[in-house]
């Protein structure tokens, strides 16, 4: 089974959007999959209970069930754990990172956030995991061209010693209305191109956890 922690010491970067869409996208794509809300907001909780179809398996729980909850997940052949976790206390979203294969850190184009991220990088450093930058809730480009405020975050986050994902979620309303239904942005309108975001950014991390192939059970999106 492969974990990954959503991570961001910022409240309302995304993490829970990243971690649903996420979690959709392993889950349509066949994978055995366990979304464990750690953030006693339980935001994640509400948007998966909100699903009528078939989803991930909700596990709502503490940090310090974290650890019996993989080992139950991995024995149950889970093949993917997402962990959504809350901005703070610190010690809880270490907790979640000790037990990911990959962390991704959730940052806005904006001075605070990567500020934010650069701390939070350093813990993933000192933990010894690996972990990917994930932008978020950014400008969409115009006439092809990525925004300035982008353009200067991404040079910044050079800065933090992790890559940034090649592909990362742009400031788009579908966002907030497929989260309010538990349903991916691809489920919600399949011509949006939110969807192709969230499908770019899955086969990066898939690749990088080393998912190789299709799920098991393919499922038609
Ligand atoms: N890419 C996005 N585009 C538009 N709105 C977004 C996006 N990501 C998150 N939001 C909105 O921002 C708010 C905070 O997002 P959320 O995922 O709950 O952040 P966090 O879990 O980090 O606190 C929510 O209202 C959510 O709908
Ligand atoms: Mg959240």
């Amino acid at each position: 089974m492969k974990t990954l922690a959503v991570i961001s010491r910022k409240g309302g970067a995304g993490k829970t959007t990243l971690s649903i869409n996420l979690a959709l996208a392993s889950h349509l794509a066949g994978w055995r999959t366990m979304l464990a809300d750690i953030d006693p907001q339980r935001s994640a909780s509400d948007s998966l209970r909100a699903r009528t179809a078939p989803g991930p398996t909700l596990a709502e729980i503490n940090a310090g069930k974290l650890f019996q909850t993989r080992a139950h997940a991995e024995h149950d052949a889970y093949d993917v754990m997402l962990i959504d976790t809350p901005a703070a206390p610190d010690s809880d979203v270490a907790v979640a990172a000790n037990h990911a294969d990959l962390c991704l850190l959730v940052c806005r184009p904006t001075f605070l956030d990567i500020a934010s991220v650069a701390r939070s990088a350093e813990m993933i450093r000192r933990l010894g995991k690996t972990g990917l930058i994930v932008l978020s809730q950014a400008p969409p480009k115009r006439g092809g061209l990525e925004p300035v405020g982008v353009q200067k975050a991404i040079e910044a986050l050079r800065f933090c010693g992790l890559p940034v994902a090649p592909v990362g979620l742009r400031a788009r309303a579908i966002y907030q209305q497929s989260v309010a239904h538990g349903r991916s942005v691809g489920e919600w309108d399949p011509t949006n191109p939110a969807g192709q975001e969230i499908a770019r950014l899955w086969t990066h991390v898939a690749a990088l956890l080393a998912l190789d192939g299709q799920g098991r059970d393919v499922r038609a999106v």
